[in-house]
C-alpha cells in the first residue's frame, strides 16, 4: 500500500491530497495512512503535510527501487521485476538463491553490500547508497562456452550509459570500465549449466557512481575511482541505472534473437584503453609481456608478442 500512496501523490504532482481521499481509496484508517508517510519520509521522500489539506510530495530520493527508476525505463524484460534490499552480503548470492525460480531480467539490487565480491576472489567495496550494486538474472538459450560475450555486452551497455550522461570512459578487456585510468566499475558474471544447457547467468556489476575518495582504501586506493571524484559531482544513480539498463536490454536481445554480437564489438573496439598498448598478461603464475593489437570477432584480445607471434586471449589478467 505505501507503493500505492507513493504512486497517488506523484499523480497527483504538486497538488495537496488529503489523508480522507487517500484512506477512501485504499479503504483503511487516516492513522493507516499516516504511519505509511512516515515511513517514506523515513525513506527519504520529502512530504509536505498541512492540516485540512493533506500531503504533497516536495521531492524524492535518490534510492533504486522499482518505483524510482521506472520512469527512466524503457525496457520489456530487464529490470522489469525488482528484489530491493537496504543492505545484503552480495547481490550476487541472492540472485544465484533464486534464479531457478525467477524469470529472465529480475533484478537483485542493495542499497549496500556487506561481504561484495568480485573477479579472482577479491572483494568489493559497497557502501551504503554511493554506488550501484546489482546482478541481473538471465536465461539465454546458448552454448556455454560464449557467456563471456554477455559479460561484454555489459560493459558496453555500462560505457554507452555513461556517454547518455556526457561522461566518457574506457573499457579494460574484458569488463572493466575505467575513467583516467582508473576503475569505475567491475562485472562478475557467473553461470549453472548442465552439460550444453544453461540454466541461469548471473551478471553481476558494480557501479562506483558517488563514492568519496576516502572510500578507496588500502589496495584499491590507487586502482579505484567513482563518477563523482573523477567529474566532481554527484551523479543520479536512478537514472544512471534506467539508462543502463535499457543500452543493455538492447544490445543482449540482439545478440540473443539476431546473433548480433558486432554492435557490441564495434563499442569494445572503440572505447578500448588497451588496443595499441604494451601489456602484461598474466595467468596464473605465468605472465608475458606484449602488444594489444586488437580484439577478434568473438571478442577475444589479440596480443603480439613479437615475432610474429598473435595470440588471441580469451580470459586472464590484463596489466598496462
Ligand atoms: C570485479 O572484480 O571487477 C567485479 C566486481 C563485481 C561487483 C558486483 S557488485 C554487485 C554484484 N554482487 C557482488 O557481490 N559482486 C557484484
Amino acid at each position: 500500500m505505501k507503493e500505492g500512496i507513493l504512486k497517488l501523490l506523484k499523480e497527483n504532482n504538486d497538488d495537496f491530497l488529503s489523508g480522507e481521499k487517500i484512506s477512501e481509496y485504499f479503504n483503511v484508517s487516516r492513522a493507516a495512512i499516516w504511519k505509511h508517510i512516515n515511513t517514506l519520509k523515513e525513506e527519504g521522500y520529502e512530504i509536505e503535510s498541512v492540516p485540512r489539506k493533506g500531503y504533497r510530495l516536495i521531492s524524492s530520493p535518490d534510492i533504486l527501487t522499482y518505483g524510482e527508476i521506472e520512469k527512466y525505463l524503457d525496457t520489456e524484460f530487464i529490470g522489469r521485476k525488482i528484489y530491493y534490499f537496504d543492505t545484503i552480503d552480495s547481490t550476487n548470492k541472492k540472485a544465484k538463491e533464486i534464479a531457478l525460480e525467477e524469470v529472465e531480467g529480475t533484478i537483485v539490487i542493495s542499497e549496500e553490500q556487506t561481504l561484495g565480491r568480485g573477479r579472482l576472489g577479491r572483494g568489493w567495496v559497497s557502501p551504503k547508497g554511493k554506488g550501484i550494486w546489482m546482478s541481473i538474472i538471465l536465461k539465454p538459450q546458448i552454448d556455454p562456452m560464449k557467456v563471456a560475450k554477455i559479460t561484454q555486452i555489459g560493459a558496453a551497455a555500462v560505457s554507452l550509459a555513461l556517454e547518455d550522461l556526457d561522461i566518457k570512459s574506457y573499457i579494460k578487456w574484458p569488463n572493466d570500465i575505467v575513467i583516467n585510468r582508473k576503475k569505475v566499475c567491475g562485472i562478475l558474471t557467473e553461470m549453472s549449466c548442465e552439460l550444453n544447457m544453461i540454466n541461469y547467468v548471473i551478471m553481476g556489476i558494480g557501479i562506483n557512481v558517488n563514492l568519496d575518495k576516502q572510500d578507496f582504501r588500502g589496495e584499491i586506493e590507487n586502482v579505484g575511482t567513482s563518477l563523482k571524484v573523477e567529474t566532481g559531482k554527484k551523479i543520479s544513480r536512478k537514472k544512471l541505472l534506467g539508462l543502463f539498463l535499457n543500452r543493455f536490454e538492447e544490445l543482449y536481445t540482439s545478440f540473443i534473437n539476431k546473433d548480433n554480437f558486432e554492435d557490441t564489438l564495434k563499442i569494445c573496439r572503440n572505447k578500448s584503453i588497451l588496443i595499441g598498448k604494451e601489456v602484461r598478461i598474466i595467468k596464473g603464475r605465468d605472465e608475458k609481456s606484449g602488444k594489444v593489437v586488437g580484439i577478434n570477432d568473438e571478442g577475444e584480445l589479440l596480443v603480439d608478442y613479437g615475432e610474429n607471434k598473435v595470440e588471441n586471449i580469451m580470459s586472464g589478467e590484463v596489466s598496462v
